[in-house]
């Protein structure tokens, strides 16, 4: 009934920062010692594109979950991070689960349970990307998982989407009572919006009638760095490193007096690099604290 120390990021819109999320707290929770395996149940696969491994078809995710074959795991992408990949083969997840849960084969959620238990004692943290209104993979995720983490942009439909995902997680919870809310993520925020902060907590307490966790940092709107980021396969505190090592390099070139070849990286990476550095904190303390609490309860 659910696995420790696994976390799933979900939101019922897309494009509100979920696998931006996955990808740099998990990478930055593997960089900072922890063993980390993210699993993308995206059909999108776009971890491959945030991490900068070859993109994946997503046959061998798919062929796990559904025979006793143990899960595709890469291993290494960074230092103690691993990924099992997603890609356009996991389309048809959905309908094959239906099928075999028709069949009381068990649905996807026992399934994935079964299966990340198989390898979490290798990990200290268990991250899982999810996709955008795939009903069937995410209930799948929130049943694997002790927690959820729900990133929002502004807007109205991304708002409609908390409220969307925050009822599937009230759905989950009669079958996985372990599953807890660790909290909203307010994403690709412009300024420090205090309505936007508002409107979420009633969005969320309008379904779970209770005060909403919302992280205190916020990760702030930045497309250059974001798209620089994902066009180079680094994550951002790995842009912010080799805009530096670029500079000094430059720098360097001018000094010799030849000319300076190089990347041109976005300028402004730090403070996004910094916000997620503050997230990735907030979220693992959260995650030991969430784990405490249910220590003292069971
Ligand atoms: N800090 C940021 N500021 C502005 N845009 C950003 C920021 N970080 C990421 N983005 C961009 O936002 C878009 C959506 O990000 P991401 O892919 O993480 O969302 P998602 O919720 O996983 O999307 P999907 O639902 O399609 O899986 C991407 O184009 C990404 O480059
Ligand atoms: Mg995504």
């Amino acid at each position: 009934m659910s696995v420790n120390r696994t976390i799933a990021v979900a939101q019922g819109k897309g494009g509100v920062g979920k696998t931006s999320l996955v990808c740099n707290v998990a990478g930055l929770a593997a960089a900072a010692g922890s063993r980390v395996l993210i699993v993308d149940l995206d059909q999108q696969g776009n971890v491959a594109r945030d991490l900068g491994y070859k993109p994946d078809s997503g046959e061998e995710l798919l062929t796990s979950l559904i025979t006793g074959a143990p899960l595709p795991l890469l291993v290494g992408v960074r230092d103690r991070l691993d990924v099992v990949a997603g890609g356009p083969a996991l389309g048809d997840l959905a309908a094959v689960m239906t099928g075999r849960a028709q069949r009381g084969a068990g649905d996807l959620g026992d399934v994935l349970e079964r299966k990340l238990s198989d390898v979490a004692s290798d990990y200290d943290l268990i991250v899982l990307d999810t996709p955008p209104g795939d009903r069937i993979v995410v209930t799948a995720a929130l049943a694997a998982s002790r927690a959820v983490v729900i990133p929002t942009r502004s807007d109205e439909a991304s708002l409609d989407g908390v409220t969307r995902i925050a009822e599937r997680f009230m759905e989950v919870r009669a079958r996985n009572p372990h599953l807890r809310l660790a909290g909203v993520v307010l994403f690709a925020i412009s300024s420090r919006t205090t309505r936007l902060e508002r409107d979420v907590r009633r969005s969320l307490e309008g379904v779970l009638g209770d005060a909403a966790p919302v992280f205190d940092t916020r990760i702030r709107h930045l497309d250059s760095a974001a798209a620089d980021a994902r066009r180079r396969g680094l994550l951002v505190h790995e842009l912010e490193q080799a805009a530096i090592g670029d500079r000094v390099a430059r720098i360097d070139a001018l000094r010799q007096g030849s000319t300076p070849t190089g990347g041109l990286y976005a300028r402004d990476s730090s403070g996004l690099a910094g916000d997620y550095a503050n997230l990735a904190q907030e979220i693992l303390t959260r995650v030991v604290q969430l784990e405490q609490e249910m220590a003292t309860v069971s």
